[in-house]
This record gives C-alpha cells, structure tokens and sequence, in this order.
C-alpha cells in the first residue's frame, strides 16, 4: 500500500487538505521566551510541542526524565515552565543528537540551572531495569515516521512503509514500558509523536493496556487546538494550523 493509499484510508475526504497542511514549510512555530535573562537564547519550536511539555505537567522537587530528549524543546519547555528546583534526566540514542542537546542546554541555561540536568547517551528502553520506581514523571516524545519531514523528502517518502510504521510501533511499545516501570506508583508517562499514523499513536497505547494490564490509568485533558482520539489527543496542522503531535498521559498506578 502507498503512502497515500494508507492515509486517504485513515483520513478520508480530509486526507488532501492534510497533506497540503503537512507540506507546508515552516508553519506554525513559536518564540519559547528565556525566563534567565540576557545571554541565554530564546528556542524556536513548534507551537504544538509545547503540549506535551505541558501535560507532562512537572511540579517542584520532582525527578523528571526525558527520555528522547535531542534537540531539546520539550526539556526547555519543561525547564523555562516549572516553578523551583526539580532534577531532569535527558538522555538520547544518538551521538551526535546528544551533541546538539547539550550545545542546546549551554546555550539556553545558566550555570545554576544545568546542574540540575544530566544529560546520558544512552538506550532509554534499560531505563525500566535500570532506574525502577524511581522516577516521577517521564516525557517519552519517541521516534516515528514524522510524515511532515517526509512530505519534504521524496527519498525518505520512497522508502516509507506501513511495515516500517508497525518496526517503530515495537519501538515505541518498548519505550513506553520503560517508562511505566521506571515511574513510581502515582507517577506520570506522557507518550507523544509527530506522527499522524494511529499505529504509531493510539495503537501503542492499546497495546501497552495488553501487555501492562492494570498498571496504569490513562488521564483525561483536552487543549485549545487539536482533537481528541481513543487515548489522547492529536493536533493536525489543517485545522490547527501547527503539529502534528499526538498525545497520550497515563498515571502508574502499581508496580
Ligand atoms: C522526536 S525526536 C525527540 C525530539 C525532542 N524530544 C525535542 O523535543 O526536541 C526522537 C529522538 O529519540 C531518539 N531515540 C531513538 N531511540 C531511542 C532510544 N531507544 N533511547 C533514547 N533515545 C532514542 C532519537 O535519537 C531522536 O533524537
């Protein structure tokens, strides 16, 4: 099945406006204001990104992990938003990518504040084993098939699979149970992608019901822009005029 077969499948008559919406270059994006003053940047992201920074919802004191953290946004809109001192845990796979976040964090935080942030090269599916109970809350903002990137690519759009979608669904899955073994009793996952697929959405979801079976709770929330889906909500750049990123928040409720 193509690319387009696929989502005219999902999306039906609205298919075409989202995929004009989608390849759109540059829409939607916002000044993330540096509250530590002169010398440290401001950060452009995405306006739909700030989503789920927010739903991740970090409070004072709290021992907070991102566990795809390069390039950074959604750790600096969790940093700039929270009120006191909480700890966070940035890690990502990718060598290069840690480079980035790093350079990102130097350029973005004073001194007092980078103390607070380890940042870890490293696999965040060994988080579960690694780190159990230990964590408050955890942004899983996973890998995916990021369609608007590949609407600007007809390399990678040549190469785009419903199988490849349902390889990074397996990922994904195993990011996610990471996570919830990773959190506390009472602590929260927020599962997001830039993904418009709901295998790579709400399907992971779904599964991890099937696999964690009474461990969690999916939490309830709606924004401003967006829809809601079976487990979460998905803002779609044809009617929100930012995204997409889709988003779900769960709290562990036993080990
Ligand atoms: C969607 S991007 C993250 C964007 C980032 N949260 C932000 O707001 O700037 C996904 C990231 O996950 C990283 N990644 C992929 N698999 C991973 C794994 N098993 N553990 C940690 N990071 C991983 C990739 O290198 C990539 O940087």
């Amino acid at each position: 099945m193509t690319f387009n077969e696929h989502f005219n499948k999902i999306y039906g008559e609205r298919w075409s406006r989202l995929r004009e919406a989608l390849a759109a270059e540059d829409t939607g994006k916002v000044l993330l204001k540096n509250p530590f003053g002169a010398g440290y940047q401001d950060y452009s992201l995405d306006e739909a990104s700030l989503f789920p920074a927010r739903a991740l919802d970090v409070q004072p004191g709290e021992l907070v992990a991102d566990f795809c953290a390069a390039p950074g946004g959604k750790l600096l809109a969790m940093i700039f938003s929270v009120q006191g001192e909480s700890r966070f845990l940035a890690s990502d796979l990718s060598p290069g990518r840690v480079q980035r976040l790093k350079a990102i964090l130097h350029d973005c935080l004073p001194p007092e504040v980078l103390t607070r942030v380890e940042v870890r090269k490293a696999d965040a599916a060994r988080f579960g084993q690694r780190l159990p109970g230990q964590l408050d809350r955890v942004l899983v903002d996973a890998p995916c098939s990021g369609e608007r990137h590949l609407l600007h690519s007809a390399k990678e759009l040549a190469r785009w699979s419903v199988k490849g979608s349902k390889r990074l669904a397996i990922r994904q899955h195993s990011l996610l149970c990471s996570a919830l073994d990773s959190v506390k009793p009472g602590g929260r996952v927020v599962y997001s992608t830039c993904s418009i697929s709901p295998i790579e959405n709400d399907d992971v979801i779904e599964r991890l019901h099937e696999s964690r079976e009474g461990q969690f709770e999916v939490l309830k929330f709606a924004h401003e822009k967006g829809e809601a889906t079976r487990f979460g909500w998905i803002i779609l750049p044809d009617t929100a005029g930012c995204g997409p990123i889709y988003t779900a928040a769960l709290l562990k409720t036993s080990r």
